[in-house]
């Protein structure tokens, strides 16, 4: 019999290992013989640790199971997919968290053994890349354009626009960068990209390479994330000796070659600039733009910098042809969005939906509410730097111009939702706190602003001139949207200005100074 118990970040601080290791045991004392798989996990956090069993009519799931359940789940017929235990789950595909997903880029995640090179293969894997070996990179770029496929990190610029400027730009040498360095708070749909489904993302950034003529990609990983780095490394050493990667891909004469490079743990090296600054053996400072990193990037040459989800989305991209890619999805945002519930829920997890359902829709449905069952009152989308939205705009719908038009972002997809005990203006004050610390310190409204801004909230909720104080805050926000250098201090306005608009109340009552 084989089961399935994962091997990823979050299941792991649930006691994966563990519950992996009572099975072995219990089925050694019972003398059955079983195979353990250590797959990703399916995303279903609430469930974790997820075992599934694999049976005639499919797989069944059981979760969340703790070390000390294991015996009972044996004696209720766990290697038969039985249903009888309190933990059963039924069969995976049909749980509705699950079922009711578009998993285009998200497809394997928890099906396969990661590092299985076979179980890739025989789940569509390298699909794409094959048939990008048979296309000219124009046709690959024009494939990418196709699809409608908009940077997943947060900004949404398209990326066959952007592999295109790469495509078009003369240089001996160019380069692939994927920017894994997840720092949104609630995020963590590239860690499981890395960690569950490697070789999707060593395919995509192999296509890219092909598509724009670059012979070297770089992955900055945030140092957080060890275990994305062991499994990410073994991946390409496997793709490797494979012949996926190297000087030679799959005998067509065509190289890419990949490596890992860790960040040094700065929010701000997430910034695509920065990142390469640091890349490069420097400090993570941000560069001005123009010149584009596509034009002058890393070392100075041509380089795409992409997001690991967007990277990931391609093989399904070239694999399935754009259009299809494109079918899903409503107005300007094609495709689908790897939607991440954290924060106060008791369903937390991994979402992948076409763009068009709404905010409500993702947190009652999927998330479940809040997990201390109490109202939900404010939900921050799109990481840190995104505005909080007030119940009035629960029922937009998630695509990028919705969004835009009431000043919040989708970003890279963060939903961290908050219940009524929450105070808002603490809120505020922690966005202008977490740019004091976070700012790289080139630019006068980001350093100086975010200082100031703490001091000014402080103000306010001691209700020190309160009305006077609340209009230089709207001032300084202002100050800071119109004079950053980059998103980190041009973006942090955008939950105290949620604050302001949609939670005056809080930031009316007095609270401790800090
Ligand atoms: P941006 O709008 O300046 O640029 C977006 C991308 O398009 C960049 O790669 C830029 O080089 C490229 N680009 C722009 N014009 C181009 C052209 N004509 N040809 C080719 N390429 C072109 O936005 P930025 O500053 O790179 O990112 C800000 C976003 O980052 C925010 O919206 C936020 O949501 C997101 N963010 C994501 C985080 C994460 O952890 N994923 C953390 C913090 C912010
Ligand atoms: Fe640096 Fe902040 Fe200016 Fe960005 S806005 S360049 S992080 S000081």
């Amino acid at each position: 019999t084989r089961l399935f118990v994962p091997r990823e970040t979050t299941a792991l601080a649930q006691g994966a290992d563990e519950v992996a290791e009572r099975i072995v045991a219990e089925a050694e004392a019972r003398g059955v013989e079983v195979e353990l798989v250590r797959n990703g996990s399916r995303g279903l956090f609430w469930l974790e640790p997820l075992v599934e069993v694999e049976t005639a009519a499919g797989r069944v799931a059981y979760g969340p199971v703790a070390p000390e359940d294991v015996a009972g789940l044996f004696d209720a017929g766990l290697l038969e997919g039985s249903v009888m235990s309190p933990l059963s789950q039924g069969p995976t595909e049909e749980i509705p968290y699950l079922q009711a997903q578009q998993r285009l880029t998200f497809s394997r995640i928890g099906v396969t053994d990661p590092l299985s090179l076979e179980d890739y293969c025989a789940h569509d894997g390298f699909r794409g890349l094959r048939r990008a070996l048979g296309l000219d990179s124009q046709a690959i770029v024009d494939e990418v354009k196709a699809s409608g496929l908009r940077g997943r990190g947060g900004a949404a610029f398209p990326t066959g626009i952007k592999w295109q400027t790469v495509l078009d730009a003369p240089a001996a040498q160019k380069y692939i960068v994927c920017n894994a360095d997840e720092g949104d708070s609630g995020t963590f749909a590239d860690r499981l990209v890395m960690e569950c489904d490697p070789y999707l993302l060593i395919e995509g950034m192999a296509i890219a390479g092909l598509a724009v003529g670059a012979t070297q990609g770089y992955v900055y990983l945030r140092s957080e994330y060890p275990l994305a780095q062991e499994i990410f490394n073994e991946a390409i050493a496997r793709a490797e000796a494979a012949g996926y990667l190297g000087s030679d891909i799959l005998g067509s004469g065509q190289a890419f070659h990949l490596e890992v490079r860790l960040g040094a743990g700065a929010y701000i090296c997430g910034e695509e600039t920065s990142l390469l600054e640091s890349l490069e053996g420097k400090r993570g400072m941000v560069r001005f733009k123009p010149p584009l990193p596509a034009i002058e990037g890393l070392f100075g040459q041509p380089t795409v910098v992409n997001n690991v989800l967007s990277l990931a989305a391609v093989p399904f991209i070239l694999g399935d042809g754009g259009q299809a890619y494109a079918d899903y999805g409503m107005g300007r945002s094609r495709g689908t969005l790897a939607l991440q519930l954290a924060g106060n829920v008791k369903r937390g997890g991994l979402v992948e939906l076409a763009f068009g359902t709404t905010l409500r829709q993702l947190m009652e449905e999927f998330g479940g509410g809040t997990f201390t069952g109490r109202p939900l009152r404010a939900v921050q989308v799109g990481g840190p730097l995104g505005a909080y939205l007030p119940e009035s705009q629960w029922d937009l719908p998630l695509d990028y111009e919705a969004f835009a038009e009431v000043g919040a972002v989708l970003g890279h997809g963060g939903v961290v939702m908050f219940d009524d005990t929450v105070d808002m203006a603490e809120q505020a004050r922690f966005a202008m706190e977490f740019c004091t610390v976070e700012s790289c310190g080139k630019c006068t409204p980001c350093r100086i602003g975010s200082v100031r801004g703490v001091e000014v909230i402080d103000r306010i909720r001691a209700g020190d001139n309160r009305e006077a104080n609340l209009a230089l805050l709207a001032d300084l926000c202002e100050t800071m949207v119109d004079g950053s250098l980059c998103a980190m201090g041009g973006m942090t306005p955008f939950p105290v200005q949620s604050v302001m608009k949609h939670f005056p109340d809080d930031l009316q009552r007095d609270a401790q100074p800090h």
